[in-house]
């Protein structure tokens, strides 16, 4: 089988490293409609053949399956187009610019028996599966809160605001370690460079549990930060992208509550434990993220980000936009996907 990448800017060319390296040059097909790009990266893969249509790469009937790395506002047309071909496909983050486009490409993949799977690269961070470990294991106890941060100087992007470019991100890392989606967003922000298009957003998630989340996301900031704090109840977890040595911290801190009939009524102790830092394997996520939508192909593996997890980070991403376009009022992050104790939409919704 071929696999086609459509969309060789900025992070293309990094899905193409991998993946020549996973099944070798002759069995990916490059589509980008810019010949610049195409003269920019195909010398460094001189027996990968290119085509400047998805239509052209669908006539080969060798292609059995599609990556699609383009920017959002095209996701729709492409992953259709693909998907009513009878292909498989793996979809750059988000899946698709609004929750009906989401719900349509969702409906199109499962009527068709068709892998729908969205690149949320950091599902496949060896970081952020020890992170699930050790929640999975109990060791923070029962998370009470998170907070995530992803700010840097740009890359602006023309079709989408911050939210929609790094909140992915950060929704995805956090809906994957919780194991729950929200019920609600709010969100403050601000378009400084273009108007109409937020280039740092605060965005406040409330999830079923009583867990809540903070989620800054800016493209206007003098350093880069990448980092996720989850405080549970035993301990708390760091999570810091940009340190190779010590990613993931665990911090033994807390809070003692005395016994309220005993002595130390009102006297919190403050409890300062280890400070533990694991060795992670450092192993690329994107290389794990193609290997895992061939095995999803195969039908080896059981998709990890699929089209419905796909469109659960949409839903939270419109919410999230929509409560700043209403003035930072909570808004309902209502689901077309069926999950006991969830509203949902009155139409579109999926089939359980
Ligand atoms: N997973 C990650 O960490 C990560 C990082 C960056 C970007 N992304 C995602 O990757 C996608 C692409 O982002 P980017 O920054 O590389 O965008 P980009 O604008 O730099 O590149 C897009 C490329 O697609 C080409 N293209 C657009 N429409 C096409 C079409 N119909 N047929 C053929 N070629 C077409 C353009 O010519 C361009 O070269 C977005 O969905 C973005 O969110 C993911």
């Amino acid at each position: 089988m071929k696999i086609a990448i459509v969309g060789l800017g900025y992070w293309g060319p990094n899905l193409l490293r991998n993946l020549v390296a996973l099944v070798g040059p002759g069995s990916v097909v490059v589509v980008e409609k810019s010949l610049d790009r195409i003269a920019a990266v195909i010398p460094q893969y001189p027996s990968v053949a290119y085509c400047l249509s998805l239509d052209q790469a669908l006539d080969d009937d060798e292609v059995g399956a599609v990556i699609v790395a383009t920017p959002v506002s095209s996701h729709a047309a492409l992953v259709r187009a693909a998907l009513d071909a009878g292909r498989h496909v793996l979809v750059e983050k988000p899946l698709a610019a609004s929750v009906v486009e989401a719900i349509d490409l969702v409906s199109c993949a499962e009527e068709r028996g068709r892998v729908l799977m969205v690149g949320h690269t950091f599902l496949f961070s060896p970081r952020v599966e020890r992170m699930r470990e050790y929640l999975q294991e109990g060791r923070l106890g029962s998370v009470q809160y998170a907070t995530s941060s992803r700010l840097n100087l740009g890359l602006h992007q023309r079709d989408v605001g911050v939210i929609w470019d790094l909140a992915p991100h950060d929704f995805s890392i956090l809906f994957h370690l919780l194991g729950e989606f929200p019920v609600s967003a709010q969100t403050s922000g601000r378009c400084v460079v273009r108007s109409g298009s937020l280039d740092v957003a605060f965005v406040n998630l409330s999830f079923a549990s009583g867990i809540v989340a903070s989620v800054d996301v800016s493209w206007l900031a003098p350093r880069k930060t990448r980092s996720t704090v989850l405080v549970g109840d035993r301990q708390m977890m760091v999570y810091d992208d940009l340190n190779n040595e010590e990613p993931v911290k665990i911090y033994d801190k807390g809070v003692v509550i005395p016994d309220p009939e005993g002595f130390g009524e009102h006297q919190l102790t403050y409890r300062h434990g280890d400070v533990q830092a694991p060795f992670i394997p450092a192993r690329e996520p994107l290389a794990q993220e193609l290997a895992h939508f061939l095995a999803c192909i195969d039908g080896t593996e059981t998709c990890r980000s699929d089209g419905r997890f796909g469109l659960h980070v949409v839903e939270a991403l419109e919410a999230a936009e929509r409560s700043w376009q209403e003035g930072g009022w909570p808004v309902d992050v209502e689901t077309a996907v069926p999950e006991a104790g969830r509203s949902g939409y009155a139409t579109g919704r999926l089939a359980s």
